[in-house]
């Protein structure tokens, strides 16, 4: 009668979160790795990596391997080097922005057409509306329903409003879509 599971299941998940310049990419991950949080603007060169390991269940640890993509990347061409075998996505604007709700549906076209399930089913998107505490009423210029209409035509799960500075909805945000991926196991 050891108190230790014998079987441990341990995954490994290589997560994409793309996105326009500046919408708030990296103070996300940051904010769900580190628990911490910057007003200063470094923008990302390339592409960065961070590492979140979650105890799922007694018998179930995921590691979540965040790729965190450069906005400007999107001008690169090395996306589909980037998107290689990733099992889920991120996809994050900013509501302060609208412009940058706007590019979003070429991140999910880019996205879909490099980067599949092993049986060819687009991999599981969620879209963020950061920045929630520069802008409550709306969410860069759509109203809720509108917003679950933009994610039913664009091929979305599901959206959720966030902000890395308030810590607001991120952990929620991730737990779905680690959910998404889960259940497909
Ligand atoms: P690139 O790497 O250039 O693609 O940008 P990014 O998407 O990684 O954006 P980043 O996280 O660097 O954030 C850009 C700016 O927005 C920084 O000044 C952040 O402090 C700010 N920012 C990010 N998230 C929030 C938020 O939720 N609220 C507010 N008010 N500012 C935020
Ligand atoms: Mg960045």
């Amino acid at each position: 009668d050891s108190p230790y599971p014998t079987d441990i299941r341990e995954y490994l998940y290589k997560i994409l979160v793309i996105g326009d310049l500046g919408t708030g990419k990296t103070s996300i991950i940051k904010r769900y790795v580190h628990n911490i949080f910057s007003l200063n603007y470094k923008s990302t060169i390339g592409v960065d990596f961070a590492l979140k390991v979650i105890q799922w269940s007694p018998d179930t640890v995921v590691r979540m391997q965040l790729w965190d993509i450069a906005g400007q990347e999107k001008f690169s061409g090395l996306t589909r080097v980037y998107y290689k075998e990733a099992v889920a996505a991120l996809i994050v604007y900013d509501v302060s922005r609208p412009k940058t709700l706007e590019s979003v549906p070429m991140w999910k076209t880019d996205l879909d057409s490099k980067v599949t399930l092993p049986g060819g089913d687009p991999i599981p998107v969620v879209l963020l509306a950061n920045k929630t505490d520069l802008q409550d009423e709306t969410s860069g210029g759509l109203n809720p329903e509108e917003m679950d209409t933009f994610c039913e035509e664009n091929g979305f799960l599901k959206w959720f409003g966030t902000s890395a500075k308030d810590n607001s909805n991120i952990e929620d945000a991730t737990r779905f879509l680690l959910e998404e991926i889960m259940n497909k196991e």
